[in-house]
């Protein structure tokens, strides 16, 4: 598999940075990696990279995902997805941590290495560490012929094309598309029904339009920033299907604007950091209209109890009022609410960036991609 590039892949045109270039291509990166994949007819995924056969697929006990800052990130939506729809155990962990840690190697767990680039040095040691113990490992990769790819052998391309802004936003998406392509493969080799995979097949095909959607809301998103961007410090709080998306939208913010953030699980918040909640320190919770809502609205109580300001992710219609600001997405199937979830955080840390001044596609400090140690 290849993707063809054109030089304005590499230029900016009318943008003014990579990062706003990248987010604004998301639709058609979706659609890329969609692309020749979704089978309506027998309500699945075909990834032939994978170079997995049926039963090769029914043979996988537990998937682990490994990658490194935002693709870690996007291995814990991957992991949620396989556990959700194939109802395997399934994980992911910082690739760092795992080549250190002298970790078990299963035979019959299917291993995921997460990788943009695929030049990321713990990503790609972790690789090798799972080859040398026999380990079943896989590449989820943007750059086709890079050092995890070719380590790996076998996977799924990401095709999201280059991503320059050291701050990833398509290929964080097209991961997470990706892994609910294969959280639906092996689902359907197990107990998911058509009648759901058939939802799931429809659901995936609608993300393109809705991305796009969710990016023409750039005023809405530019002036709830414009209003929290002097905040010394954030929190992102989510549960279960949210977490990983307000880890990753916390990630985004202190990397783009040096704003200090924290995720954390919603629940979690009463057992210490709501000590740290007041007037000054604005919570982004991530809403979504899924069995847990109840839930999520009462976090937004007890933050507002302690006076604290919250801007609202969601695709429910909250209560009138709960909220300081609400940036509202579209649904889809709840098990998708991640993907689409996860780009107002991009938009919103962007434009407190922006509103800070910072150079956005090469915050200080930080490399696209980390070839050392
Ligand atoms: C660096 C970048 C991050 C990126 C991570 C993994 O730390 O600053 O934005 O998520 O590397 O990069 P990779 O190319 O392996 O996805």
């Amino acid at each position: 598999e290849t993707v063809e590039l054109a030089d304005e892949d590499y230029q900016l045109g009318e943008f003014t940075d990579f990062m706003r270039k990248e987010m604004a291509e998301q639709p058609e990166a979706v659609r890329r990696a969609l692309r020749g994949r979704l089978d309506s007819r027998f309500a699945t995924a075909h990834l032939g990279g994978l170079r997995l056969d049926p039963r090769d697929l029914r043979d996988v006990r537990r998937v682990k995902f490994l990658g490194c800052g935002t693709a870690y990130y996007a291995g814990q939506i991957g992991a949620n997805l396989v556990e959700e729809l194939a109802r395997i155990p399934a994980d992911a962990e910082p690739a760092s941590e795992f080549r250190y840690r002298n970790p078990v190697v299963d035979s019959d767990t299917l291993y995921v290495a997460i990788s943009q680039s695929g030049e990321t040095l713990d990503t790609l040691a972790a690789v090798q560490e799972l080859k040398r113990k026999g380990g079943n490992v896989i590449g989820a990769v943007n750059v086709v012929g890079s050092a995890v790819a070719r380590e790996c052998g076998s996977g799924v391309f990401l095709h999201a094309g280059p991503e320059v802004s050291v701050a990833s936003t398509k290929a964080f998406t097209n991961m997470t598309v990706s892994f609910a392509m294969l959280a639906l493969l092996l689902g359907r080799v197990r107990d998911l029904s058509a009648a759901h995979g058939s939802r799931l097949v429809t659901a995936l095909q609608a993300l393109p339009d809705q991305i796009a959607s969710i990016l023409e809301a750039d005023d809405e998103v530019a002036a709830i920033a414009s209003k929290y961007a002097q905040a010394q410090h954030m929190f992102f709080i989510g549960r279960v299907r949210g977490w990983p998306v307000a880890r990753e939208g916390a990630q985004k913010l202190k990397e783009i604007s040096y704003v200090h953030a924290e995720a954390y699980q919603a629940a979690e918040l009463k057992h210490g950091p709501l000590a740290l909640i007041d007037a000054q320190m604005p919570s982004v919770v991530v809403v979504p209209q899924d069995e847990l809502l109840a839930k999520n609205i009462g976090t937004i109580e007890q933050i507002k109890a302690r006076g604290g300001p919250v801007i609202a992710v969601t695709n429910a219609s909250l209560p009138e009022g709960l909220a300081d600001a609400v940036i509202q997405v579209p649904r889809n199937e709840p098990e998708l609410d991640p993907i689409l979830l996860t780009i107002p955080l991009q938009m919103l840390a962007y434009h407190v960036a922006a509103a800070l001044g910072r150079d956005i596609d090469k915050p200080r400090n930080l490399a696209k991609s980390v070839t050392v140690e």
